[in-house]
């Protein structure tokens, strides 16, 4: 039996949290960074090897068993409705998906912002949302800036996650409404957390407590 437990880690935003918190309950390795060419680093005496992956695909290694574990934001698990077991909410990289146009662009209602074309990089989950407005749109998707969509004419809104709102701001965008709020979640594969549930389940207790006293 496989004894490693092997985690998908997401880079970007939550790369370096993720990290922080898996090395406070035991789960480190030498070298575990963003842009380590490397792209899989094992750490033989704790049994615990990481995949630094990208962001979209964690939820794909976690649900074909390449990964045990992973970390991933909820919005992209409600985009891409995997078949993964939800183990733990994280807390960390809270961020919301807006829908957002263009400042002077403003409409006074919802549903006068029928018939336009919005650029997300979530279909899924912008589909749902007007579909449940009963507003018919045009998704255009897109794979990274999307605050370019009505800067150059490809929509008249966007639908997109907000941290900060710093990036909305430099372009001028206005939010419009909040679709749902997200955080980093810890989540496994399904064979995988039957398999090797006591130590996985170790694992959430234990960061359970971490994520606890950090809240004190
Ligand atoms: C995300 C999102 C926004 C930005 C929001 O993009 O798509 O562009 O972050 O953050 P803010 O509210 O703090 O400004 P990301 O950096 O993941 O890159 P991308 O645009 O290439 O997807």
């Amino acid at each position: 039996m496989d004894e490693y437990i092997t985690i998908a880690l997401p880079k970007g935003k939550l790369f370096d949290k993720s990290v922080r918190l898996l090395a406070k309950v035991g789960y480190s390795a030498e070298n575990v960074t963003e842009d380590s060419r490397k792209l899989v680093i094992s750490n033989e005496e704790t049994k615990v090897r990481f995949i630094i992956a990208k962001t979209v695909d964690v939820p794909t290694y976690v649900e074909y068993g390449a990964a045990d574990i992973g970390i991933i934001g909820k919005d992209v698990l409600l985009e891409q409705d995997k078949d993964v077991v939800e183990l733990l909410d994280l807390g960390f990289g809270r961020c919301r998906l807006m829908m957002a146009v263009p400042e002077a662009k403003r409409r006074a209602k919802l549903t006068d912002y029928a018939h336009l074309r919005v650029a997300t990089k979530y279909p899924n989950c912008a589909k749902a949302y007007f579909n449940k407005l009963g507003i018919q749109t045009e998704i255009v998707k897109l794979n990274g800036s999307i605050e370019l969509g009505p800067i150059v004419g490809l929509s008249e809104m966007i639908v997109d996650i907000v941290e900060t709102g710093r990036t909305l701001k430099e372009n001028k965008l206005a939010e419009v409404d909040s679709i749902f709020t997200a955080t980093a979640r810890l989540i496994a594969n399904r064979a995988s957390f039957k398999l090797k549930f006591a130590r996985l389940h170790k694992l959430v207790e234990d960061l359970r407590i971490v994520l606890n006293e950090e809240d004190k």
